[in-house]
């Protein structure tokens, strides 16, 4: 055979039209760089931000450790036609790769809807998966329709939370990997599907650590749902901790009762929540926390910020009054130009972290130190 053609094909082996057994071994490093088959990272539009942020760090990572491997990446692969309906092109072979989808199907920063962002992820898995992706992992660093996991004290309300995860299964997934889910019995609704979730945890203690012991701060936990991240927070931070009785008199309305802890000598509150929607939980607990507790320096992590209006004009307001020092977010939602102008804002990059999880599954290699499992 003609040397020029044969190496060629060695570097490209989707030239092949006809392999044989000694083709097949020159490039079998190639199709095979894991019992999974090659690593490929794919996005939807809404997701690419962190993908891309991710496919920097992993190669970057890679060529620190001397790899000449050049990771391959799939960006932006859905768009839409005039009619409204989403379609998916895959601009290379898929076949027998390991393909990691991302999606953040919450994307306030580009005005498409929720519903339109799981519509572009379920097409996008299942072309991979009809395309011959060997194993398809669904990386979604929001888990969207998770508060609906179960019918409330109002009306006749379905377990949409189910509904996605079936949806997902349906389109063709063998795993998911997402970021802090509002939801505790995840792996229960994933039935079969591994899930692995990165928890918040560390990452916030990481960013609180200067308080280490301060005996002027406290931890408070707005509702029942946060307070075992706030115990396991407060006990590594050596604080004291208090819990805030919320409830909702209405969809979409918070009010707090009381915030039962010991406020004596107390300045600050460190404040940990898995989310800020319409900002209306942190807003009404400052106050509270002000007027009956004294506090004046409110500092929020949350590991997702929904970017709502009405977080932004409450947020806003709270900072003006010299009450909020320090607001905490992560990328697992694209933020808004009106979030990022916010001083008192803070963007954690959470493509470090994924991109290491991406890295260690791919190998079959342990999690368990990534993923803590203790607050969850
Ligand atoms: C509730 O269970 C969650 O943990 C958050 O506290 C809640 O979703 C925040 O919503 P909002 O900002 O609309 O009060």
């Amino acid at each position: 055979m003609n040397s020029k053609l044969d190496e060629a094909k060695r570097r490209d082996p989707s030239q092949i039209d006809f392999e044989t057994p000694e083709q097949f071994a020159a490039h079998a490093s190639q199709l095979h760089t894991c019992p999974h088959g090659r690593l490929l990272l794919a996005s939807c539009r809404s997701g690419s931000a962190l993908a891309s942020k991710v496919a920097e760090v992993y190669q970057s990572q890679l060529n620190q450790a001397g790899s000449q491997e050049e990771l391959a990446f799939l960006d932006q692969i859905d768009y839409q036609f005039s009619d409204g309906e989403t379609c998916v092109r895959l601009e290379q072979d898929v076949s027998g790769q390991d393909a990691y989808l991302f999606q953040a199907l919450q994307d306030p920063s580009a005005g498409r809807s929720v519903d339109q962002n799981i519509m572009a992820l379920l097409t996008g898995l299942r072309a991979l998966r009809e395309w011959g992706a060997n194993r398809v992992t669904a990386v979604l660093p929001y888990l969207a329709y998770a508060r609906q996991d179960k019918p409330t004290q109002f009306k006749r309300e379905p377990t949409s939370a189910k509904l996605l995860a079936d949806l997902l299964i349906s389109a063709g997934i063998d795993r998911l990997i997402t970021f802090e889910p509002h939801i505790a019995a995840i792996h229960g609704i994933f039935g079969q599907i591994p899930v692995n979730s990165i928890r918040s945890l560390q990452i916030f203690e990481e960013r609180f650590a200067r308080y280490q012991a301060d005996s002027q701060v406290i931890a408070v936990a707005p509702d029942a749902g946060a307070s075992k991240m706030i115990i396991y927070f407060s006990r590594a931070l050596e604080l004291n901790s208090a819990i805030a009785s919320k409830f909702r008199p209405e969809p979409e309305k918070a009010a707090i009762a009381e915030v039962i802890g010991d406020f004596k000598g107390k300045q600050t509150a460190l404040l940990l929540d898995d989310m800020i929607g319409t900002g209306g939980t942190i807003y009404s607990l400052a106050q509270k926390l002000r007027a009956d507790h004294g506090i004046e320096d409110l500092q929020v992590a949350v590991a997702h910020n929904l970017c709502l209006d009405e977080a932004h004009q409450r947020m806003n307001e709270l900072y003006q009054e010299g009450l909020l020092r320090r607001l905490i977010v992560t990328n697992s939602i694209p933020q808004t130009q009106a979030f990022r102008t916010l001083p008192c804002l803070e963007i954690i990059d959470l493509a470090p972290i994924f991109s290491r999880i991406i890295n260690r599954i791919h190998y079959n290699r342990p999690l368990a130190d990534l993923l803590q499992t203790g607050a969850a």
